[in-house]
């Protein structure tokens, strides 16, 4: 039986979730891949675990401080990194540095966080590529709406016309609370904060940087665009009004935060903004933090996927599945050498 050696970076509310099922699933995927997959170093910002023969859950509140970084992580040779630390695009985030040093050295990734993609996507897949690493992104697309599968195997060989995607769930639950209740933005967000649907400092979720992110990782990983945050234009929700609210209820249509991409131009347009559907369209009825993503295609009509699962359970099965991805695929020859 081969040995796969897992790290975790990040151990908030992902990557322990992660760590606890991984560990639970240990037997499957000894009978499903003939692999004795090893939990062998995690970390935080301040402090981390590192043990050859695996760790185990027990020894989850035994970080040792100081222990954390990139090469601590490396030093473990790792076959996968599984990157959860906070997603900053503006500078690639921490994750940043774990995946460039651990993709080049050969170690697949399964990622999480969307920073490092949109800051330096196009880097990282070359990266990859010199060294024969595998990167798995279903964490940071919309996680368990399958998205980037749909794109990389789903609908091989069609091309896409468009895709749009209701991809952020905090936005599109306080728009279905607004026109449901008729509440006004402040109040429903002052809801969801209490009730935990929205993080403290919602910002990237309401002004439409979420969805941005998620929608030029798509494109860029899914669709072999090279697209960067300048190319997509970018509103969001904060500006809706209870006036809007009436007049879309008047109207019948059904307000959602949406990520558009239209390919069928001479130039790809990308945007985030609020659009409306009629009662008829499947998009009028994603339900409180559902998400959904239709794309139009030229051989295979239109496909849409819808869902979702509670968090942080539904992102860490995600990056689990994109785990067996990688225990049931063959590694990726290496253009160097
Ligand atoms: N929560 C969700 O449902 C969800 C869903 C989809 C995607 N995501 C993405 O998943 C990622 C993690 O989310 P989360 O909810 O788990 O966040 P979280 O609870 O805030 O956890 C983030 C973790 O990253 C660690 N970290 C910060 N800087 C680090 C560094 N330099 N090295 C190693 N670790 C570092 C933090 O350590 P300290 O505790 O020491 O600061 C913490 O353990 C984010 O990028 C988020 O956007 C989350």
């Amino acid at each position: 039986m081969r040995q796969v050696r897992v790290t975790i970076s990040g151990f908030g509310n992902v990557g322990r979730q992660i760590a606890a099922m991984l560990l639970e699933r240990r037997g499957r995927y000894r009978q499903l891949y003939d692999a004795d997959v090893r939990l062998v170093a995690l970390c935080n910002s301040r402090a981390g675990i590192r043990n050859d023969d695996g760790i185990a859950a027990t020894d989850f509140a035994a970080m040792v401080p100081g222990a954390t970084g990139a090469s601590f992580l490396a030093d473990a040779k790792p076959d996968v990194l599984i990157e959860t630390g906070p997603s900053d695009f503006a500078t690639g985030g921490p994750g940043l540095s774990y995946l460039e040093t651990l993709l080049a050295e050969g170690c697949d990734a399964v990622v999480v966080s969307k920073g490092a993609l949109v800051h330096s996507g196009a880097r990282l897949r070359e990266l990859a590529a010199s060294t024969g690493a595998r990167i798995r992104i279903s964490g940071a697309t919309a996680a368990a709406l399958p998205t980037i599968d749909v794109l990389e195997t789903g609908l091989l060989g069609c091309r896409v016309l468009s895709l749009e995607g209701v991809l952020n769930a905090t936005t599109n639950y306080l728009l279905n609370a607004m026109m449901a209740r008729r509440v006004e933005f402040a109040d429903a967000l002052g809801e969801a904060q209490a009730g935990g649907f929205a993080e403290r400092e919602p910002s990237r979720d309401i002004e439409g940087w979420d969805t941005a992110c998620k929608l030029l990782i798509l494109a860029n990983f899914g669709l072999g665009l090279d697209l960067r945050m300048d190319d997509v234009t970018v509103s969001g929700i904060g500006h809706v009004t209870l006036h809007d609210v009436e007049d879309w209820r008047n109207k019948g249509v059904v307000p959602r935060l949406v990520g558009r991409l239209d390919l069928q131009g001479g130039k790809p347009m990308a945007s985030v903004a609020v659009r409306t559907y009629p009662l008829d369209d499947p998009f009028a009825h994603i339900a409180g933090k559902t998400k959904a993503m239709r794309v139009q295609t030229d051989c295979m009509g239109e496909i849409l996927t819808m869902g979702g699962g509670p968090e942080p359970m539904a992102t860490a099965s995600a990056a689990l599945k994109d785990l067996e991805l990688l225990l049931a695929g063959s590694k990726n020859a290496a253009s160097r050498d």
